[in-house]
């Protein structure tokens, strides 16, 4: 039942560095429909496992399934048209560029993309822009960024520039979001807002995977909670429940 039920299933990764296993036989699964976290100290290997999950990076071994489908032979673009997008630790939004035009840059399939298609398709090519446009504005609109639009994104503040590129994960369409460290160098009250966001987007039938050392932020959103240690898994619960083991707080003073 809850196989059938999952998102993403990846089990058995693993990936070294040189003489490091930052990821060492882990498996997670995120619910449809959940917003699960992963936890752990420092350098336990959650960026690694993003990575892994997302194809940034080969991993060493290990299945991922997406949605159903295997996702390890495609690259990063290919996930995400399938719905399946992550954010970075510091976030990658494009300075030089306004907020509005880092937005657009994420809409997938643009007919613009196509020599041929923007000679004989003009008018499609406008409307479809038109189209972007209005999205992109909508979805700024309830971050509270539509101000900033035709800012650059580079004056915005860590946090804006953190709620900016989450924002634009929505102009994919996406089903499942990978956020890692949505609230650090973030200031308490837009952490709140970011909560918030993340709340509503999940109402809206989108799932979450959360990495974030905020357990105040763990415990108010997810619904189940994945910790890493060593690269390996040390334990999964109800955020109760992890907040309780005395393995994961041994993890963390031990860091
Ligand atoms: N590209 C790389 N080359 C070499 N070592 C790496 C690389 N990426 C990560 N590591 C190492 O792998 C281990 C796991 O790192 P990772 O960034 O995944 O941890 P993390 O859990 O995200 O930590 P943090 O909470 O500090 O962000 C660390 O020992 C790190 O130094
Ligand atoms: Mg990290």
């Amino acid at each position: 039942m809850q196989q059938a039920d999952s998102l993403l299933n990846a089990t058995q990764l693993s990936k070294s560095f040189g003489g490091i296993k930052a990821v060492n036989n882990a498996h997670i699964r995120v619910d449809r429909g959940s917003i699960t976290g992963l936890i752990g100290p420092n350098g336990a290997g959650k960026t690694t496992l993003f990575n892994l999950l997302s194809n940034f990076i080969r991993p060493d071994s290990g299945s991922i399934l997406f949605d159903n489908q295997p996702i390890h032979s495609l690259p990063p673009h290919k996930i995400a048209e399938r719905g399946f997008i992550r954010t970075f630790q510091v976030a990658r939004v494009l300075s030089r560029l306004s907020v509005l035009e880092n937005m657009l840059l994420a809409t997938p399939n643009q007919t613009g993309e196509n020599f041929f298609k923007v000679w004989f398709q003009q008018g499609k090519l406008r409307s479809e822009e038109r189209a972007n446009k209005e999205r992109a504005m909508s979805i700024l609109e309830s971050v509270g960024l539509s101000a900033k639009a035709y800012d650059y994104a580079g004056a915005l503040s860590g946090g804006q520039r953190k709620l900016l590129e989450m924002a634009r994960t929505l102009m994919t369409n996406p089903k499942l979001i990978l956020l890692d460290e949505p609230a650090a160098g973030v200031n308490p009250t837009l952490i709140n807002q970011i909560c918030e966001h993340i709340l509503d987007w999940n109402q809206q039938g989108i799932s979450f995977l959360v990495i974030e050392h905020n357990m105040d932020v763990i415990m108010s959103l997810c619904d189940r909670v994945w910790v890493l240690a060593e690269g390996t898994n040390l334990a999964e619960g109800t955020p109760a429940e992890i907040q309780n083991n005395n393995e994961v707080l041994e993890a963390y003073l031990g860091q």
